[in-house]
């Protein structure tokens, strides 16, 4: 069982539910269980009784987030605390997407499962409670924490450069973060890979996991590559953070060591120049 169906993560899941017939797949739509009133989550163990609730649904507005402070931590802590609560109580492993934002490191490094937790902003405190509260609560789950995500068809940054860049000539970018875009179908089959190891190999190895496509950049050299992959004429500006004044704050280093999940599992995604090509792909499919 998953939430978050409508999103780009959860979408994605949805997508490879043909390629596992061996597991019965039930998406959660918002509507179908609004983390507002999460407590709903019993019913639907005991009538469902799921081996695994993946939560990907989240409050993901991070900029909102700033002064809807409330509704963000409802939904992306209290709520993952009544879940995980219930994942005990019925004996349901769970997984939940996380974010690289829960580190916010200065090190020029990439970052380890292991490095110090220093979140900055309200989105991001939330993801890192939702993460404790499951630690308080199980044993038996896996923390993934992504960085940068995107997809073919979700409102992020890949579909929104490439509306913009065919209505405009200049555009101004941050250039002073640094991290790694990742590919939402990749941290799906990710995530799946770990399922299915679990079930079907008893590989279990519970614990929190960094997950991001390889090799780095930053927004407004990633602009730049879409750009030239979709052919579209538009001159971009780097900007630093300060200059660009988005309300919450942002890491300036977000990459991701992931080795761990590389030794454990034996995942290692792609680069993220190649899964961008295969976004645009998909994309120019739609
Ligand atoms: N996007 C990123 O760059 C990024 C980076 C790192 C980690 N993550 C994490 O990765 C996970 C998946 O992200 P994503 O990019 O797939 O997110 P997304 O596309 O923004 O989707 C979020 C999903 O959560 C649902 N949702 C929001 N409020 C809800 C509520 N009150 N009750 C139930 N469902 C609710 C949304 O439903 P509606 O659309 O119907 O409201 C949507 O299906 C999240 O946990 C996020 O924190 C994301």
């Amino acid at each position: 069982m998953y939430n978050g169906l409508g999103g780009q993560v959860g979408n994605s899941i949805q997508a490879l539910e043909n390629d596992y017939p061996q597991f019965d797949f039930l998406g959660l739509s918002h509507k179908e269980l609004d983390l507002r009133e999460a407590d709903k989550i019993d019913q639907l163990f005991e009538k469902y009784k799921p081996s695994f609730f993946l939560q990907i649904a989240a409050y993901t507005a991070v900029d909102k987030a700033e002064t809807d402070i409330d509704d963000c931590r409802l939904i992306n802590a209290i709520s993952t605390n009544i879940i995980a609560k219930a994942c005990k109580k019925h004996q349901v492993k769970m997984v939940y997407v996380s974010s690289d934002y829960v580190y916010h490191s200065t090190v020029g490094s990439p970052i380890k499962e292991t490095d110090a937790n220093e979140p900055k902003g309200v989105y991001a405190i939330t993801k890192l409670e939702g993460e404790i509260a499951i630690q308080n609560n199980l044993d038996n789950y896996y923390i993934f924490r992504t960085s940068w995500v995107y997809d073919s068809f979700g409102q992020n940054f890949v579909n929104t450069m490439v509306r913009l860049g065919n209505k405009l000539d200049h555009l101004k970018i941050v250039s002073d973060q640094i991290g790694t875009p990742t590919y939402a179908p990749d941290i799906a089959k990710s995530i799946m890979e770990v399922v299915q190891q679990n079930i079907e190999k008893s590989v279990k190895h519970y614990g929190v996991y960094n997950l991001s496509n390889q090799s780095t950049t930053n927004w407004a050299s990633f602009a730049e590559e879409i750009f030239v992959r979709e052919k579209i004429q538009c001159e971009i500006t780097g900007i630093s953070t300060e200059e660009f004044g988005a309300k919450a704050p942002r890491p300036k280093w977000s990459v991701l060591d992931c080795t761990k999940i590389k030794l454990t599992f034996g995942i290692e995604l792609p680069t993220w120049n190649e899964s961008l090509q295969t976004c645009l792909d998909n994309r120019s499919k739609e």
